[in-house]
């Protein structure tokens, strides 16, 4: 169970350091100990960090580090959490605080210096998102005379590029750069900012992300946002290597959330969970109708705008339901509450996060929808896959990477996929995977075809370790 989750890269980083410590690969984690997590976390002391500081700017920032030894293999992997109350005791992970900046310097920079104290030299810091993507730069400036450090590398992951961790140009002085503040990319200085991912992306050893597809999307217009240019310069490109799916969390056998389990050869759990959704959401649909599902944050990435004419749509001329749990933007929650009251015998929105809520639609759904307008991956399309839930997807992306749409005549395929980022594309998916569904046994093939899909994390691992290898023999670029 991920210590802070808001989406997919708690997920993801908590199988990649299990999947690593398991194949005997040391791995230390770090994160902050944001204040809510606090009581959760009650981890160790680290004596020889103590009460070390970080000076931002002209402002000196104390923190401590604590650690826990990870569940599963408690000699190889360790998490560590940076405790500065100063900036991580807030009421949520993210923010839009002014000083937002700031708390992810301070954590990159407490990495570093933690490290030093600990005199842990890693073979390789592995960076993701905006967040730590300072940390190669600071490698190659304030940390190159340093000896522990000259044999480790750095490695960018991206998760998203829609957050690229854009600051004033004034938190320059918050870098701390000092005589190399000349590296800073000297185009956007002039334009008045400071772009986090840009410097991740020109001074990493090795650049990643987490679907082949979106490797290749992110390399052009549109969905480079700004940032293909930098990453068409890198000489070494960009590497897709796509996420992978953790199933002692959410295999229908053994998913620990729910009362009823089945498999591919006993789907008969389905239905009860199907029925457990319906009653837990006061929907009055009967139980043969079709219910799609949906557990995702709330935000334009999504493709939410493409459902405000198509959902609608579908649900005057098809008999089906709608199960949805999300937070974020209050124009989407409106939309689905809205949806809700207009039929609420057949719709039901549980704004907020639940884990728990999460897995029963996952189980009790017949179908998933992902209308994203972009999707650096894509977890719940997976996790639907092996429910038997069947996914609806826009053709991007990881979800693109992962589901192939049901060829209805010769029974091959997994779910129904989509191109264009256009109302009516949606409503031709929503119709098409009803229509399957009115097949029961032409569905039944597409449930089989789906729960035999296999995106085990010990597949996409090796990807990992075989590029670790490769960048801690390189020399330094
Ligand atoms: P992203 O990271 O862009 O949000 P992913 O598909 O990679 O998308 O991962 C989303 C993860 O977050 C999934 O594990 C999903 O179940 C979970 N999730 C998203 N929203 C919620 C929510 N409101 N309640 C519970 N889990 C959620
Ligand atoms: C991001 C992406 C999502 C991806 C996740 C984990 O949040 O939006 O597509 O699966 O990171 O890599």
């Amino acid at each position: 169970m991920p210590y802070a989750k808001t989406g997919g890269l708690a997920d993801v980083a908590g199988a990649l350091i299990r999947e690593l410590a398991s194949l005997h690969h040391e791995v230390r984690a770090f994160m902050p100990l944001y204040g809510t997590i606090r009581a959760a976390v009650n981890g160790k002391l680290v004596p020889e960090v103590g009460r070390a500081i970080v000076t931002l700017g002209s402002t000196d920032y104390e923190y401590s580090l604590q650690v826990v030894d990870s569940r599963d293999s408690p000699s190889l992997a360790r998490i560590y959490f940076v405790d500065c109350p100063a900036l991580f005791d807030r009421a949520q992970f993210y923010t839009t605080d002014p000083d937002e900046h700031r708390r992810f310097l301070l954590f990159t920079r407490a990495v570093l210096k933690s490290c030093q104290l600990l005199e842990f030299a890693p073979d390789v810091f592995h960076c993701n998102d905006w967040h730590s993507a300072f940390l190669p730069l600071y490698l190659r400036t304030v940390y190159a005379h340093e000896p522990m450090f000259k044999r480790s590398r750095s490695i960018l992951t991206i998760h998203n590029i829609g957050y690229q961790g854009i600051m004033p140009v004034a938190a320059a002085g918050d870098i701390g750069l000092g005589a190399a503040e000349s590296q800073l990319d000297q185009t956007d200085f002039k334009q008045g900012v400071v772009n986090a991912l840009k410097h991740g992306i020109r001074f990493a050893d090795v650049v990643t992300t987490v679907s082949p597809t979106y490797a290749r999307e992110i390399c052009d217009e549109p969905l480079g946002m700004g940032l293909q240019r930098e990453l068409q310069s890198r000489p070494d490109g960009v590497l897709g290597i796509l996420n992978g799916v953790d199933y002692r969390d959410w295999d229908p056998r053994v998913d620990p959330y729910l009362t009823s389990h089945f498999s591919p050869q006993d789907t008969r759990g389905k239905r009860l969970n199907k029925e457990q959704l319906l009653e837990q959401s006061g929907l009055n649909l009967p139980v043969t109708r079709p219910i799609i599902g949906m557990v995702t944050r709330l935000t334009e990435q999504k493709g939410i705008d493409l459902l405000f004419d198509s959902l609608p749509e579908i649900l005057e001329l098809r008999d089906c339901g709608l199960t949805v749990l999300g937070s974020g933007e209050p124009r989407y929650q409106r939309f689905f509450e809205d949806l809700s009251k207009r039929y609420p015998t057949r719709v039901a929105f549980r704004s907020g996060y639940d884990e728990a809520l999460a897995h029963l639609i996952e189980a009790g759904s017949d179908m998933f929808l992902m209308p994203s307008r972009y999707e650096p991956c894509g977890l719940n399309q997976m996790y639907s896959l092996r429910y038997g839930t069947i996914p609806i997807v826009r053709n991007t992306g990881g979800l693109a990477d992962s589901v192939q749409h049901f060829d209805a005549r010769a029974g091959t395929g997994t779910g129904c996929v989509f191109n264009d980022y256009d109302p009516p594309a949606v409503r031709w998916a929503l119709g098409t995977a009803i229509d399957w569904f009115e097949d029961q046994t032409r569905w039944q093939t597409l449930v089989q075809n789906a729960m035999a899909q296999n995106f085990s994390w010990d597949r996409q691992v090796s990807q990992y370790v075989m590029l670790y290898e490769r960048v801690r023999n390189s020399s330094k670029a």
